[in-house]
């Protein structure tokens, strides 16, 4: 395999970021790996990474949960090699201001402009459940993926949040339906717009990725069962030329309830994906095993995506999965791992060929091989 093509982080620095109070590192151009007991940083090391290649953490939190506690400031900073040229990647928390996002020593106004710098896949066991659990995972693992591939996506998506929020505050503030009425239309317009890009952009995602993630899964299963993907659209229209007049007309007839329930039961924000094997939900249906296997494949197709459609893998990020994959997906997994850049964290010493590093105490104590 070649790795030269493939995108690389050389080096990472952190200043007290979570648990470190300063680290830098230099890293393999293949496979890394994170070993330390329980608590000791190996995530937050993960965490500092995937902010700089999506501006935000993988976690549910705020940026200022990443400031090392007690302290003001913090800062991650990485550098990447890519097929034509590096990349410099600086973030600056700071607890009482806004955080600075800085591409080549150059502050960044958006950060859509970071997004889709250096391309990642994120893994961990909450992605296992990436199956079974709410939709919010599964919208997620498309928003994530396709703002990478795609700036406007991730435009229109902030801007979806905006106006939805905006239609659901309408409610909350508006005593009556008539005030309502006075106002929603303007949102209803934008809204309308706003989700068809979203709506049109997921389908072509999941039909996009659903032959990687066929294949990635008779990789692992052995070929037996049949995945299947299908897009399913939370605004309650078809996909077609009437879209927004079609959704404009369900909101207005919707207006009522969402007013007596406070929110928009329509949109893009409910979507989901369904997945089957063998025409059988697997949701619902599916055994924890059929539900991991079509979890790690999903993943696995989002780096043969990424790489037909950019041309680069993106870098592995592999949080603890190891220890809840049976040996049998472990090798399958590790297969894949060959492709590309990959940091991997685990509890102990296991047969995986890379730069070893040790991690206690919020602190690198050994950079082996
Ligand atoms: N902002 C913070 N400041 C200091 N320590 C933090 C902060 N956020 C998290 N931590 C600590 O980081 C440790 C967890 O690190 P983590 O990378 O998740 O460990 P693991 O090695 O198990 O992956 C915990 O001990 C937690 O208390
Ligand atoms: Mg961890």
């Amino acid at each position: 395999m070649c790795y030269d093509k493939e995108v690389k982080v050389k080096e990472l620095e952190v200043k007290n970021f979570r648990n470190y109070d300063f680290q830098k590192v230099q890293f393999d151009d293949k496979v890394n790996v994170f070993i330390g007991k329980n608590a000791q940083g190996k995530t937050n090391l993960l965490e500092s990474i995937f902010y700089c290649c999506i501006g935000k953490s993988f976690k549910n939190c705020k940026d200022k949960d990443l400031i090392r506690w007690n302290t003001q400031k913090a800062s991650i900073k990485f550098v990447a090699e890519r097929l034509y040229t590096d990349v410099k990647v600086e973030v600056i928390f700071d607890i009482s201001k806004k955080k600075v996002v800085k591409i080549d020593d150059i502050p960044i106004r958006k950060i859509g402009d970071l997004i889709g710098q250096v391309n990642v896949v994120f893994f961990s066991p909450q992605e296992l459940k990436l199956v079974k659990e709410s939709p919010d995972e599964r919208r997620k693992f498309m928003d994530i993926d396709i703002s990478q591939q795609n700036k406007r996506y991730f435009y229109q998506l902030t801007r979806y949040e905006k106006i939805l929020a905006n239609r659901n505050k309408l409610f909350k503030i508006c005593s009556t339906l008539d005030s309502v009425k006075e106002t929603v239309d303007i949102w209803d317009r934008a809204l309308v717009t706003s989700a068809k890009t979203i709506a049109f952009e997921r389908k072509k995602f999941v039909e996009e990725i659903l032959p990687y993630a066929q294949k990635a899964h008779h990789f692992i299963s052995g070929g037996k069962e049949n995945l299947n993907m299908i897009y399913k659209c939370g605004c309650g229209v078809s996909l077609d030329e009437n879209f927004e007049e079609n959704m404009s007309k369900l909101l207005k007839k919707n207006l009522e309830k969402d007013f007596k329930l406070g929110y928009t039961s329509i949109g893009t924000h409910r979507d989901d994906i369904d997945i089957f094997l063998n025409d059988v939900e697997v949701k619902n249906f599916g055994s924890q095993g059929q539900q991991r296997t079509v979890a790690l494949s999903l993943k696995l197709a989002e780096l043969e995506s990424m790489k037909e459609k950019s041309g680069e893998y993106p870098i592995l990020l592999l949080d603890d999965v190891f220890s809840e994959l049976d040996t049998e997906r472990q090798e399958k997994l590790l297969r894949f791992v060959g492709r590309t850049q990959t940091f991997i964290t685990c509890t102990d010493e296991r047969q995986i060929d890379g730069k070893i590093f040790t991690i206690k105490d919020g602190k690198i104590t050994n950079f082996g091989k």
